[in-house]
């Protein structure tokens, strides 16, 4: 009996030095680096810089990257992000601007591309969750944000500020190593065409706007490649911080008629996302900020889609 004791003991030891040495191995080593799989198109990829590119890239930066990575001198030189969950420990964007040693004005087209979609950057190194990918986003979407941060709008010239690098915390390091991993790269995505609205409006809510992210269960289940396969696809739920850390849970907007937005009209829907203002009188809190950039025929397509979502009951 004693021998048996004695033998479980001496286990229970091992694998508390197994559990310490591995411990301290996440704690004390970087992040995972990774290789950098280019194909030859983008590597030797130059997009169109014309205007029209830039104003369309413009557009969609302004609904998807100058929140996070505005800075000082209304310049893209990026700041603290405030709403992340105290576990990332303190999390700042990076300056984006032209800037050489500063900035990303070293990397090539494709590059950016490649790390925007994957999250590998030039050097194998991999931007954990709290800078968002964009795996599915159409080819001509991207370069046009591409033809945007190389052109010459002010906010993206170069600037010399840089932000404290970021320290990833325990948990961080953990996860890198066991769940969170750059996603595959994707080339030859086209956007649907946008007289097919339901597919235009998918396309919208999953690949460019990412509202599936937030409006989903917990960014934790979501995913990226297949949205449709996310928990509790846009039946709302996600725990998300405001500016001052509290807790905001994303609303359903799935068209459930109690729970979610079954009861909204086409009309309410355009009103709430493009103005914040909701059909009972409220006004939607940060982070669900008014897309006041997105066009009716837009909102109508992200509408009709919604519509063929299947409905979840999730009250929040
Ligand atoms: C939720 C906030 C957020 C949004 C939205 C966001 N970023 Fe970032 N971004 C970050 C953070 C945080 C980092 C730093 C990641 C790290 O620690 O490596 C980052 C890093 C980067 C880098 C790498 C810079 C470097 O020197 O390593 C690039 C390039 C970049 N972002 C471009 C973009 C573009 C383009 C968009 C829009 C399509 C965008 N980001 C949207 C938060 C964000
Ligand atoms: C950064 C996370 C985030 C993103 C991205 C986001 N939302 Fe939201 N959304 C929220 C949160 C949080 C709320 C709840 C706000 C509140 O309760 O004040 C909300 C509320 C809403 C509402 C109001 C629902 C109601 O019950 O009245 C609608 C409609 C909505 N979002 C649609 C969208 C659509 C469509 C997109 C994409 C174009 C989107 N959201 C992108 C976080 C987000």
């Amino acid at each position: 009996m004693k021998k048996i004791i004695k033998v479980i003991l001496y286990l229970v030891l091992l694998l508390a030095t197994v559990l310490l040495i591995a411990g301290s191995f996440i704690q004390f080593s970087a992040l995972p680096t990774y290789k950098v799989e280019m194909s030859e198109h983008l590597k030797n990829l130059q997009v169109s810089k014309d205007s029209a590119n830039v104003v369309r890239g413009e557009r969609i930066a302004a609904m998807l990257c100058v929140k996070c990575h505005m800075g000082t001198d209304n310049k893209l030189v990026g700041k603290k992000v405030l709403d992340m969950p105290k576990e990332f420990g303190d999390i700042h964007s990076y300056n984006i601007t032209q800037d050489k040693e500063a900035g990303i004005g070293k990397w090539t087209d494709g590059q950016i591309i490649y790390f925007v979609k994957t999250g590998i950057k030039p050097d194998g190194s991999y931007a954990p969750p709290y800078m968002p990918k964009f795996p599915l986003m159409a080819d001509a979407d991207i370069e046009s944000v591409v033809a945007w941060l190389k052109s010459d709008r002010p906010n993206v010239q170069a600037a010399k500020e840089v932000q404290p690098k970021n320290k990833p915390t325990f948990l961080i390091k953990f996860l890198c190593r066991v769940a969170m991993k750059p996603l595959p790269f994707m080339e030859n995505i086209t956007a649907p065409d946008s007289t097919n609205q339901v597919a235009s409006g998918k396309y919208l809510a999953t690949a460019v706007l990412g509202c599936f992210q937030c409006h989903s269960e917990n960014f934790k289940t979501n995913n990226e490649i297949n949205p449709e396969k996310s928990v509790g696809f846009f039946g709302g739920g996600n725990p998300l911080l405001d500016l001052e850390g509290n807790v905001l849970k994303s609303q359903n907007i799935t068209f459930d008629k109690t729970s979610g937005i079954g009861k909204y009209s086409e009309q309410d829907f355009m009103t709430t996302l493009k103005t914040g203002h909701r059909p009972d009188g409220t006004t939607t809190r940060y982070p669900m900020e008014p897309y006041t950039l997105l066009s009716d025929n837009e909102v109508k397509a992200i509408y009709a889609y919604l519509k063929t979502v299947p409905v979840i009951s999730n009250q929040n």
